[in-house]
């Protein structure tokens, strides 16, 4: 079986659903944001405040080179990682590509709880959710094999269904 690559929008259960798909496959469980933590010795936020997005950008990009070509690996990417068309390239080489989507208001309560988005800072709110999603919508749909909502789906739901259907 090819690696399953979770992509979507922050907040809608790629880590958590990731894990879970991992235990159920015997996979290799990495989330590139936490990779991206490891190297720089920061968090997401910290690296966003002190260098800029994009340099966020190049580690994230580096992270991907470094395990796109690996086996059994269950792959949770950043909501913005496939803003590179390389990363979608290197990912895709082996990769079965699961879209977990949500409703915008559910993604907001989600995200809200933790308040660890940078992009989430400045007072930006549930519009900036609803405007991201139709800004990234389309690309990460073109990409997809499959497709779930998590809106009503608890994290064991949902990672039930992509091993069926991955
Ligand atoms: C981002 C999403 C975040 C993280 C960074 C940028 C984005 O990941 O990579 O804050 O551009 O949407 P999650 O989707 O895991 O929250």
């Amino acid at each position: 079986m090819q690696n399953v690559v979770l992509i979507g929008l922050m907040g809608t259960g790629k880590s958590a659903v990731g894990r879970v798909v991992a235990r159920l496959l015997h996979y290799e469980f990495v989330d590139t944001d936490q990779m991206v933590e490891e190297v720089t010795g920061l968090p997401i936020k910290e690296i966003f405040r002190k260098y800029g997005e994009t340099r966020f950008r190049s580690e994230e990009a580096l992270a991907i080179s470094k395990i796109a070509d690996k086996e059994n690996m269950v792959i949770a990417t950043g909501g913005g990682a496939l803003i590179g068309p390389r990363n979608v390239e290197l990912l895709k080489r082996k990769g079965y590509f699961v879209l977990l989507t949500a409703d915008p208001e559910v993604i907001f309560e989600r995200v809200s709880r933790k308040n660890n988005r940078p992009l989430l800072a400045r007072g930006r709110n549930l519009e900036y959710i609803k405007q991201l999603l139709q800004d990234r919508g389309p690309c990460y749909s073109q990409c997809a094999d499959l497709i779930i909502d998590t809106s009503r789906l608890d994290i064991a739901d949902a990672a039930e269904k992509i091993v069926h259907m991955a």
